[in-house]
């Protein structure tokens, strides 16, 4: 029998919508929420809500359990919607290296970067490597988030890429919540084809794709677009030879340069370009004319120290901006939400109204999870933050980095 919970006391319940659909224009601002309410789940699911003041007492049956917020605030679970949690090993020496004055890019082009996580990964065993990331995913549902979006990427080669993907799904079957996986395999040219680009998209479009395509591991396909990794005209090749195999196509795209990776996405269709520090007039203009959600890692940018995202710009242009962690070991050792909401309010002076409908409603578009997550609609899957008595929606950015999360709920239990 498929338990039922009974939430009253709620002091206030944020994130209530009868309607769903992106978040743009004056919407992008706010919160609907209830306050001095109470919701009831079932299922895992959410049932019903109201206030309680006018609660006409429907039968909260034995077999109902009843939790009792005792005036705490309830708002339903951050949705990460870009992230590559799955890694073994930190990157601390290189953040070292970054700190004495290397950038980002020295540091890989002199074999750090993604291909020593390639390194790594490929020598790490299956068992070790899920239970590293167990971990991870763990400190990130306890920190709020409830939907997280995995990619591969740190394989590099069809049997390392494929053990990452098997990770992915092993990370699905052990948790409560959903997990969308990604096909990054093109994140960045492996050692093995150095000298050879050529080469290695070929094995990518003929051996890896067709592959992963057939396991049906990966829901998505990434590519890095980037400077010295992948072109645009090659991000678009390798989208179409994903999309032909049933993968919806992502883009990380203009973070250390313009380079057209946003026309490349909005071209195949992507369901997201990630990054966007270098977005410029005319991809806000590609994206106003497409269904592809623009997603800001607002963590990996200031752990880079690189410029902002034109983030105002897109918001008046009418985009439906989201908001992610991007928790990788190398550009965003971080998984924490609530923090990504803090630096978005902090560095792109969004609100927090704003901040938490991109790390929600428009996040969860952008994982196409929209119609379960990120929001107390019917049938929504029950995934709340509990926050401490006293702290709102807004103290979530304010006290950054603070421990204002007192627990999350996920369908049946606490975490
Ligand atoms: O999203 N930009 C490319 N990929 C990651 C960084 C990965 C790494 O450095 O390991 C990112 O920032
Ligand atoms: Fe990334």
């Amino acid at each position: 029998m498929s338990k039922k919970f009974f939430i009253k006391n709620i002091g206030t319940l944020y994130q209530v919508r009868t309607s769903l659909h992106k978040l743009t224009g004056s919407e992008f601002g706010k919160v609907p929420a209830l306050h001095n309410a109470w919701v009831s789940v079932e299922g895992g699911r959410i049932k019903a809500w109201g206030r309680m003041d006018e609660f006409s007492g429907f039968a909260v049956g034995r077999d109902m359990e009843v939790i009792d917020a005792d005036g705490a605030s309830v708002l339903p679970c951050f949705v990460d919607a870009h992230t590559h949690v799955v890694y073994t090993g930190s990157r601390e020496a290189e953040f070292v290296m970054r700190l004495q004055g290397k950038s980002y890019e020295e540091i890989a082009r002199a074999g750090g970067g993604i291909l020593h996580s390639a390194e790594k990964l490929r020598k790490a065993e299956e068992n070790q490597l899920f239970e590293e990331s167990v971990e991870r995913v763990k400190m990130m549902i306890k920190n709020g988030t409830g939907a997280i979006e995995i990619k591969s990427g740190y394989g590099l080669s069809l049997e390392s890429e494929l053990k990452m993907l098997r990770v992915i799904q092993r990370i699905k079957n052990h948790f409560p919540v959903p997990v969308k996986a990604t096909f990054l395999g093109a994140h960045a040219v492996p050692g093995e084809f150095k000298n050879n680009k050529a080469g290695y998209i070929q094995h990518l479009i003929h051996e890896m794709i067709p592959a992963v395509g057939s396991e049906k591991t990966a829901d998505y396909i990434d590519v890095f677009c980037e400077n010295g990794y992948f072109t645009s005209e090659e991000t678009i090749r390798i989208l179409e030879a994903g999309m032909r195999y049933g993968l919806k196509p992502k883009v990380h795209a203009e973070q250390l340069s313009h380079s057209g990776g946003i026309s490349a996405g909005v071209r195949c269709g992507a369901v997201s370009v990630d990054h966007l520090e270098y977005a410029n007039d005319e991809d806000i203009a590609l994206l106003k004319e497409s269904e592809t959600i623009p997603v800001l890692l607002p963590g990996a940018q200031w752990f880079l120290g690189l410029k902002n995202p034109p983030v105002r710009e897109m918001i008046s242009a009418g985009l439906p901006v989201a908001i992610s962690s991007d928790f990788n070991p190398g550009s965003c050792p971080s998984g924490n939400m609530a923090l990504m909401m803090a630096m978005a309010c902090t560095m792109y002076k969004l609100t927090p109204e704003e901040a938490y409908n991109a790390c929600t409603v428009n996040s969860a578009y952008a994982m196409d999870v929209q119609n379960y997550c990120g929001s107390v609609t019917k049938e929504a899957k029950a995934h709340f933050i509990f926050l401490k008595k006293g702290y709102s929606l807004t103290s979530l950015a304010y006290y950054f980095g603070m421990p204002v999360i007192d627990k999350v709920f996920i369908a049946d239990r606490f975490f």
